[in-house]
């Protein structure tokens, strides 16, 4: 008797960045990670990742078309696979493909999106019916910034990362992301905030106040926007303040460095002066421009568009 191979099955799923539209770094704590105040929110520039499920062996196979990314159990995202066969008790392999469209160190959670965005793949694929709180716990365990994407587009996500309010922001807004083309890396940027600075100024009353009723409309949200790291690395990166100055100059609302950079991202009304902003400051040497619109849909829903699920013979 012939027997057919079972089918394997294959999820593509969309990761998207995320901007800190604002980031206040408090209290150290007694675990070494400090204890966080900020409003994050989804943009459209997203990874694509393609998760394939076999039964022929229990191997995780990791490829990326960023070279510079390491494949193994250095990424983020082989160890996200890892944990959750652990958790699940289920014993098979996974290739994953990723195309990178993140920068990388680039305060753009991209790792974290990815990580994310393998820790839903799973749960489709495995039948594992997680919730997503369940799913953010599992993500909490795999770096600060994961547990944001299972309540995006946008949210309020204080102590380390863990405790995190769904919050509706309404209006639409384009936005342009500049990365500089290096990375900085995360811990060093907490240490030299640590540093520079002697006082950690209280959190404002009105920020105190928001929850998650609390509807947030860009017109107000606009002049309260910053991120503490900015003073801390403009002495280091004065590259930083001169695209957040480019960025105002080209019209943007307001411009302000994303999580501990190094990207520098401006605000637009109107997706044409976002464009031309773009185009002029692609020409900067070494900087890329990304012009992308606010995202205001959850990332992986399986209504959303950012979800295929493709089952093959
Ligand atoms: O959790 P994640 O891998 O994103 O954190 C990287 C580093 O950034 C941590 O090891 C810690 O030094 C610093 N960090 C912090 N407080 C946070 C998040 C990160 O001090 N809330």
């Amino acid at each position: 008797m012939m027997v057919r191979p079972r089918p394997s099955e294959e999820i593509v799923v969309r990761a998207p960045a995320k901007v800190n539209l604002i980031l206040r770094v408090l209290d150290r704590r007694t675990d070494g990670y400090h204890n966080l105040w900020s409003l994050m929110q989804t943009v459209g520039l997203e990874d694509e990742l393609r998760y394939r499920l076999r039964h022929d062996s229990r191997d995780v196979t990791l490829r990326c078309d960023d070279r510079t990314l390491p494949t193994d159990s250095r990424n983020l995202v082989h160890v996200a696979v890892t944990r959750i066969l652990e958790a699940a008790d289920r014993q098979v392999g996974v290739d994953i493909s990723i195309s990178k469209r993140i920068p990388v160190g680039g305060g753009l959670g991209g790792g974290s999106s990815d990580a994310a965005a393998t820790i839903f793949a799973l749960d489709q694929l495995l039948g594992l019916k997680w919730s997503p709180e369940e799913m953010a716990r599992m993500g909490a365990a795999l770096g600060s910034d994961v547990p944001f994407f299972f309540h995006a587009p946008t949210a309020i996500v204080r102590g380390r990362g863990e405790d995190i309010q769904s919050v509706r922001l309404t209006g639409q807004r384009w936005i342009v992301l500049v990365n500089p083309g290096f990375p900085i890396e995360t811990r060093w940027a907490y240490e030299r905030l640590s540093q520079m600075r002697s006082t950690i100024p209280p959190l404002a009353p009105e920020l105190l106040a928001m929850t998650g009723d609390t509807v947030v409309g860009w017109e107000n949200l606009v002049p309260k926007m910053e991120n503490d790291f900015e003073a801390a690395l403009q002495s280091t990166h004065p590259i930083l303040g001169e695209l957040k100055q480019a960025l105002l100059d080209a019209g943007a609302e307001t411009a302000l460095l994303s999580g501990s950079g190094a990207t520098v991202f401006g605000i637009f009304k109107q997706e044409r002066s976002a464009a031309q902003s773009g185009e002029a400051l692609r020409r900067w040497a070494g900087c890329r421009a990304y012009v992308v619109p606010v995202v205001t849909r959850s990332p992986f829903s399986q209504q959303g568009a950012a979800f295929t699920s493709v089952a093959c013979g």
